[in-house]
């Protein structure tokens, strides 16, 4: 097999939904395809991808446990140690959880419960969805279960996509996709999406006006935006630029009051914002599992006084908000 045929099988044919109509032309989706093969080919794809073989599950059903696990049921008679050697292999898993046979995948991240954050206010059946930023897809599969009509995710990093993929082929007949891209690619696709969620994505941008635009620009006339991000707790108009780290993450750029959040989406267009939750981050949501890293919340935050990070600054708080135009 040359290495294109499996490429396209692993990234680009593995998905039971033809999504290359959602690009603005052909020629568009081609170009991408060749750039996402290009940026996959290597020796850890082809190992991944020689590895996934021995799960190849067809009849898998799609299922949701009472707390929020995804879950996969199938009768084919593959050997549990081999799921659990590749779920090993690509730890660490920051968002779920999933359960594949008798394996249960316990992510870093209890997702079920911002799931329930942003889900309780909105209705997904029939919908189009785009998830910008989306990990390895925990809310594909939450969509799938709500029966939207296609919902597709946007994410660069490759462990997660990969992630992805070995769960989808656990449970390959939904319509939702996962690429290998960013939101930077977001002028690529068609204003065609009745939901875009961009979650956890936001604070890590230098300038988050030009995201909010680029993920505006692909909703339809009728489509809301759900950010979910890192926000101050303060009735000010404040943004927290961390210098260095925030929570031990180097990346954190800007963390705005609510108000502040709300002035950016109007400002690039929205017409009405609604603040559908405010949290802050529990050490149950994000803690450290055997399928994470040895470090989550507690350790990021002060050790006397856990409404401090452990750099000083407030502790994660997070909201969700419903922009529409
Ligand atoms: C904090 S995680 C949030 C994951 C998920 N949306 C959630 O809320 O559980 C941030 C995600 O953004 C992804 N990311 C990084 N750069 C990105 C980009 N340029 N475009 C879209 N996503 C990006 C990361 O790979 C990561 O999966």
């Amino acid at each position: 097999m040359d290495n294109n045929s499996y490429l396209n099988d692993l990234f680009i044919n593995t998905f039971s939904v033809d999504f290359s109509s959602y690009f603005v032309n052909q020629d568009i989706f081609n170009s991408i395809t060749s750039k996402i093969l290009s940026h996959v080919d290597n020796n850890a794809t082809k190992k991944f991808y020689d590895q996934l073989q021995v799960c190849d599950v067809s009849d898998g059903v799609l299922s949701l446990s009472e707390n929020g696990v995804v879950c996969s049921q199938f009768k084919a008679g593959i050997s549990q140690q081999a799921i659990d050697d590749l779920a090993y292999y690509l730890r660490p898993w920051r968002k779920g959880p999933f359960q594949l046979g008798d394996l249960l995948i316990d992510s870093e991240w209890q997702s079920q419960l911002k799931w329930d954050r942003i889900a309780a206010d909105i209705n997904f059946f029939d919908k189009t969805v785009l998830d910008v930023g989306c990990g390895n897809g925990y809310y594909l599969y939450r969509l799938a279960e709500q029966k939207a009509k296609f919902s597709f995710g946007l994410d660069p990093h490759l462990l997660y996509v990969y992630q992805f993929l070995f769960i989808n082929s656990f449970m390959p007949k939904h319509n939702i996709a996962l690429l290998p891209l960013g939101w930077q690619d977001c002028h690529e696709l068609k204003p065609v999406f009745d939901h875009v969620l961009c979650l956890g994505v936001l604070y890590h941008q230098k300038d988050p006006l030009v995201l909010l635009a680029s993920l505006k620009r692909v909703l339809n006339e009728a489509g809301t935006l759900v950010i979910e991000t890192l926000v101050l707790d303060s009735d000010d108009d404040s943004v927290l630029e961390p210098v260095d780290r925030y929570a031990c993450m180097r990346n954190v750029y800007c963390i705005p009051t609510v108000s502040i959040l709300k002035q950016w989406l109007l400002s690039v267009g929205f017409g009405r914002v609604d603040v559908l939750d405010i949290s802050k981050t529990t050490v149950d949501e994000q803690r450290s599992t055997l399928w994470s890293s040895t470090h989550s919340l507690v350790n990021f935050l002060d050790s006397t006084d856990d409404s401090k990070t452990i750099e000083g600054y407030p502790a994660p708080v997070r909201a969700v908000v419903k922009a529409s135009l």
